[in-house]
């Protein structure tokens, strides 16, 4: 099922300022009108936000397989019951991350391959994929410090205690994936001040929502010249 709406999704390695950014995005496209279904993953349903929990507090060592699984899991119920729902009534949705983090981090960082998270992906996502992915682009050792920082006192979570070198290597895959995928995949440079950055995200969204209104409007009078 192919939808009328526009979905957005945010993604980066730990500690770029997601969250906030999604905050004030959603801020952004609610002033110009647009009814904004925000969301994150994991997570975005009761069984997603279960699912959430056991991701987050699993001390033991999960194989990146076991992680993936789980991960999709959650993605399954968030697809059907919330993004496809909303897409339909032609709403804007904003995913504070979504399907390519398990590309890139179980994929790529975790070593797992692209075709064994295709093969879930395919199955559970289907047609239900990003039309504009925003990847906020930070040097891993400055975004550490920022999740170390946000997560003091209570230590840190088992995913930003993979540690630099995996925050490396993710974020290498979600540079890899801009190059592969330039129409839909912007890279903004997280590494300036929340402001600058809110910015260019702003910049980006209304150009990519403009550009895909007018090509509405331009299908719309081809199948009405053509019928
Ligand atoms: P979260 O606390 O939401 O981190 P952030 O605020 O940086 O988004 O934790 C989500 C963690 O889960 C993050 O480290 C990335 C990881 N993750 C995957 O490894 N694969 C996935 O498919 C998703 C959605 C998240």
């Amino acid at each position: 099922m192919k939808s009328h709406g526009f979905f957005i999704t945010l993604e980066g390695i730990d500690g770029t300022g997601k969250s906030t950014q999604l905050r004030r995005l959603v801020r952004h496209l609610r002033k110009q009108g647009y009814t904004v279904r925000a969301t994150r993953e994991p997570g975005g349903t009761p069984v997603g936000e279960k699912v959430r929990a056991i991701l987050m507090g699993e001390k033991e060592e999960l194989s990146a397989l076991a992680e993936l699984a789980l991960f999709y899991a959650a993605r399954a119920p968030h697809v059907e019951k919330v993004i496809r729902p909303a897409l339909a009534r032609g709403e804007l949705v904003v995913s504070d991350r979504f399907n390519d983090c398990s590309f890139v981090y179980q994929g790529y960082a975790r070593g797992l391959g692209s075709r064994t998270v295709r093969l879930l992906d395919r199955a559970i996502c289907g047609p239900t994929q990003p039309d504009l992915t925003l990847v906020l682009d930070l040097d891993p050792r400055v975004a550490l410090e920022r999740a170390l920082g946000r997560d003091s006192g209570s230590g840190t979570s088992r995913f930003e205690a993979a540690g630099i070198e995996f925050q490396r290597r993710a974020r290498a895959g979600y540079l890899a994936l801009a190059r592969r995928e330039p129409h839909r995949v912007w890279v903004i440079d997280a590494g300036r001040s929340a402001k600058e950055v809110e910015a260019d995200i702003g910049r980006v969204v209304d150009e990519v929502l403009g550009a895909s209104r007018q090509l509405s409007v331009v299908s719309r009078q081809f199948s009405v010249r053509r019928s």
